[in-house]
């Protein structure tokens, strides 16, 4: 699948979806939005499709937020239509069930910074910048970053970074927790597929069960959460992901002691 906004290529199980719109910053209009909701369907069903990496065409930017163009039109019932249709796309590939990375290679502003946050993991180039300038242009987040930054970096840091609307590097977001690793810019691409097939080397549906149980039981009670924890671990002990993985261990170990 390829569009004018959006290139998909998928190897060996692994999707790169790379937003197409260098000219304007990778802006997400509201055809980019479409074209990324046709691509979180796609990777939540075809199942060729094991891993995603996200991240932005050129050298500058993964994606300088929400198209301002389009904000500016927007009256107040279309400009909710228009958050809860963006937070739906994000959601689709946060709950997909299968591990998505953000590759972040430049600016993740405002909305880009807040499709970085509905990926699974962040993967930050030593160049880029992340920030939810929203206030600043008398908007507030709308796909998502009044929720998903508090998640990750706490309520003061997050009110901090949304009140300011200041920019922050990729050292300071790997610092307050907003990325999970930084790396040079020429290896940024390499560096998020070696992590996404080391995640694909695992069970795959342990991998699915936990990156469920994360996400849902943010939302729940202590109680709620450790239920469905027992549950997903007990479920799994039903497949042959566990059945390997276990036996594989054990099978490692005798031959270590019987020296077979
Ligand atoms: N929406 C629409 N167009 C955008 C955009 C956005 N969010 N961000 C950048 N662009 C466009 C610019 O208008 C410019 O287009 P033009 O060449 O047709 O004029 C092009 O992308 C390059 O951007 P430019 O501002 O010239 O690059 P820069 O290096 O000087 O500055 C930024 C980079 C990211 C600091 C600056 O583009 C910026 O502040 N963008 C808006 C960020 C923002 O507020 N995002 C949240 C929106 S809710």
């Amino acid at each position: 699948m390829t569009s004018p906004n959006l290139l998909f290529d998928l190897n060996d199980g692994v999707a790169v979806i790379t937003i197409n719109r260098p000219d304007k910053l990778n802006a997400l209009n509201d055809q980019v939005m479409a074209e990324l909701g046709q691509a979180a369907d796609r990777v939540t069903t075809d199942p060729e499709i094991k891993g995603v990496i996200i991240t932005g065409a050129g050298p500058k930017a993964f994606v300088a937020g929400a198209d301002i163009g389009d904000l500016a039109k927007q009256g107040p019932f279309d400009g909710k239509a228009r958050a809860m249709r963006g937070q739906g796309v994000l959601r689709r590939f946060e709950s997909c069930g299968k591990p998505v990375i953000a590759a972040v290679n430049g600016f993740a502003l405002g909305g880009g910074c807040e499709l970085a946050m509905a990926c699974h993991i962040r993967i930050a180039s030593e160049n880029a910048k992340f920030g939810q300038p929203e206030v600043k242009l008398g908007i507030s987040p709308g796909y998502g970053g009044t929720q998903r930054l508090p998640r990750l970096v706490g309520k003061g840091v997050a009110m901090q970074l949304i009140l300011t609307a200041e920019m922050i590097d990729a050292a300071e977001a790997y610092r307050i927790g907003l990325v999970n690793k930084v790396v040079p810019a020429d290896q940024l691409m390499a560096e998020s597929e070696k992590m996404l097939r080391g995640i694909l080397s695992m069970g795959p549906l342990a991998v699915r069960l936990s990156i469920e149980a994360i996400d849902h039981g943010l939302e729940m009670t202590l109680d709620e959460g450790l239920l469905l924890e027992a549950n997903h671990f007990g479920l799994l002990a039903a497949t042959q992901d566990t059945k390997e993985g276990l036996s594989a261990f054990l099978e490692k170990r005798q031959a270590k002691f019987t020296g077979k």
